[in-house]
């Protein structure tokens, strides 16, 4: 039996609510379809910071990296705002990224038929809405130096961040933009601020020579990513693939998530680039949403951008592909009977808590699957 192992980071907050959610099943599968997973569990976040001072430990970052994929919570919360900086729970999540390097975010923003009122936008712009922003991760103002705030002596500070990119990171985030775009409707639009950015021209040069070099069946379009932010709200299902850097993917993504109607819908993979002997590449797998601290421990989140998180990691990790699909299946099928959280009640639903909603999930994955 192949051998599949998870690590597990829940985190702070309803992380650990919705990885419970995961476990089932993770187990489920390892009882009837011999999949073969073994999990080991660490901290990281604000729970690391409790337990160890750190917001990972060096001991979970080995684990993180001998790990054939990697499920991740949510970190932060009010308990941690006074943590100072370095050892903040979000600084966890950034190692995580940097060690790893797992430069490509995939952030599918898919609406779900079921949950087209739930958006703010009107139903006929979100209906069958499917995109896909491919945010680098490990680049940008997120990493550059110099980063810091420094005295200038007269009573003023300054604070620097440093966006920068280089040519090779630019290509490889390109290059997984335009071959997942082949598995999809076939287009790309890069986002980039061109107009002001040097990092933006270089962006917007390198994409557009790397579609010329490897990719030109593919559609590309550039758009400056304020236009861009502005076309996801009035039109989006006019994309398909969006490629873009860390600080606009980090914004673009969020809107996007909102287009269908709740973050809590969310999954996004992030990963690395394929090992050269054995073709497997590191990766971390995460729902878009946060802590959520003020819901945390009332059974009430809402488990499904954990769970099509773990559906993400069948596909890409694993190549369980009929597994990731009958998995995605199982959660639009349970939404269409009508079974909701509270972030996304609507009316005439039933409103469950987390642990209800994973069962329902499980069942409809074990009637799909037999
Ligand atoms: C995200 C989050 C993180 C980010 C935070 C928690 C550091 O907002 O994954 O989008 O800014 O990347
Ligand atoms: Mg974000």
């Amino acid at each position: 039996m192949t051998s599949r192992n998870l690590f597990l980071l829940p985190g702070d907050g309803i992380g650990s609510e919705a990885m419970a959610e995961v476990r089932k099943i993770i187990d489920y599968m390892n009882a009837e379809m011999a999949a073969g997973f073994t999990t080991d569990e660490g901290l990281v976040g604000g729970s690391a910071y409790d337990a160890h001072g750190q917001a990972i430990s060096d001991a979970d970052m080995e684990k993180a990296m001998a790990a054939d994929a990697v499920l991740f919570g949510a970190v932060g919360g009010p308990k941690w705002d006074a943590v100072p900086y370095e050892v903040r729970p979000e600084a966890g999540l950034l190692r995580l990224r940097k060690d790893l390097e797992l430069f490509a975010n995939l952030r599918p923003a898919i609406c779900y038929p079921a949950l087209s009122d739930a958006s703010s936008l009107k139903r006929e712009l979100v209906e069958g809405l499917d995109i896909l922003i491919v945010r680098e991760l490990t680049g940008g103002v997120y990493f550059g130096s110099p980063k810091e705030i420094i005295d200038l002596g007269n009573g003023q500070k300054r604070g620097i961040d440093t966006q920068v990119y280089d040519t090779y990171e630019i290509e490889r985030i390109a290059g997984v933009a335009f071959e997942l775009a082949r598995t999809r409707n076939n287009r790309v639009c890069s986002m980039e601020k061109r107009n002001v950015m040097k990092s933006g021209v270089l962006w917007n040069q390198v994409v557009t020579a790397t579609h010329k070099e490897k990719y030109s069946d593919v559609a590309l379009d550039h758009m400056l990513a304020d236009a861009g932010g502005m076309q996801l709200v009035r039109a989006p299902k006019q994309f398909d693939v969006i490629v873009t850097d860390n600080l606009f993917g980090d914004m673009l993504s969020d809107v996007a998530a909102m287009l269908t109607g709740s973050l809590g819908m969310l999954p996004s993979a992030s990963l690395g680039a394929p090992d050269p002997k054995t073709g497997r590449r590191k990766a971390m797998y995460e729902p878009v949403h946060g802590s959520a601290p003020d819901i945390a421990g009332k059974g009430i989140a809402n488990p499904i951008a954990m769970i099509a998180s773990f559906a993400m990691c069948l596909r890409y990790s694993f190549n369980m592909v009929k597994e990731a699909d009958t998995l995605e299946k199982a959660i639009a099928n349970v939404l269409d009977q009508g079974i909701r959280t509270g972030d996304i009640m609507a009316e005439g639903a039933r409103q469950v808590g987390t642990v209800e909603m994973g069962d329902a999930i499980l069942a409809e994955f074990k009637a799909l699957s037999a």
